[in-house]
């Protein structure tokens, strides 16, 4: 993980800035306290690695809460924020996509979210990319945000899909397949 968290390019539109070796020990350190049953928000943070070499190459994540109602009270239901940071050797080969669909695949199917969203700045091409290659659906767009590392200010762009978008677009894939 510090192989690409410690890079410029890789950070410049996450919330932390370039990581030293023990920053990453005590982010992953953070990552498995959180992941453990009972947090109260908790986190699935997921390694990618190489099949080729076995190494590292990102990192996907998943954090966890419960949906309120208006008054701000928990529900029974549960919804999901995703998130990825992979190295640049390995851009633009698909599997930022490929690891974010699968993420939709534990996030709805196997732990029964109801909403999963995401949030990229504006000007984050690539993972504009990967959210809509992986069905996500823009919602909004919010202008001038935050500070961005280079001193303008960033627009954010919120992305969504609801468990029932999600299942129907798997039917359709099952029909359109079927068909060929
Ligand atoms: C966002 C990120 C994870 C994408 O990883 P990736 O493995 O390159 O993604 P993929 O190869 O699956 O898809 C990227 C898509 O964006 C396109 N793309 C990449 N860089 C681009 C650019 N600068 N301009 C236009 N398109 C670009 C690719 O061609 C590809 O498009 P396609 O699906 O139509 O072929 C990667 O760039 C990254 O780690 N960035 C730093 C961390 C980060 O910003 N995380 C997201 C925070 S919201």
């Amino acid at each position: 993980m510090h192989a690409y968290r410690s890079l410029p390019e890789v950070v410049v539109h996450l919330s932390h800035d370039v990581l030293g070796r023990d920053e990453v020990g005590a982010r992953i350190t953070e990552r498995i306290e959180r992941g453990r049953a009972g947090a109260e928000r908790p986190l699935l943070a997921l390694a990618l690695d190489d099949r080729a070499t076995g190494r590292v190459v990102g990192d996907v994540m998943l954090r966890l809460e419960p949906s309120r109602s208006i008054s701000r009270t928990p529900t029974e239901e549960w919804e999901g924020t995703l998130g990825y940071a992979l190295h640049p050797d390995v851009h633009g080969r698909g599997l930022a996509t490929e690891a974010a669909a699968e993420l939709l695949v534990i996030g709805f199917q196997d732990l029964g979210l109801r909403r999963i969203a995401a949030d990229a700045y504006a000007d984050n091409v690539a993972s504009a990319r990967v959210l809509r290659s992986i069905g996500m659906r823009h919602e909004a767009t919010h202008r001038a945000t935050s500070l961005g590392k280079d001193g303008t200010w960033l627009d954010d762009t919120a992305w969504a899909l609801l468990r029932e978008e999600w299942w129907a677009a798997r039917a359709r894939q099952a029909t359109d397949g079927s068909a060929d």
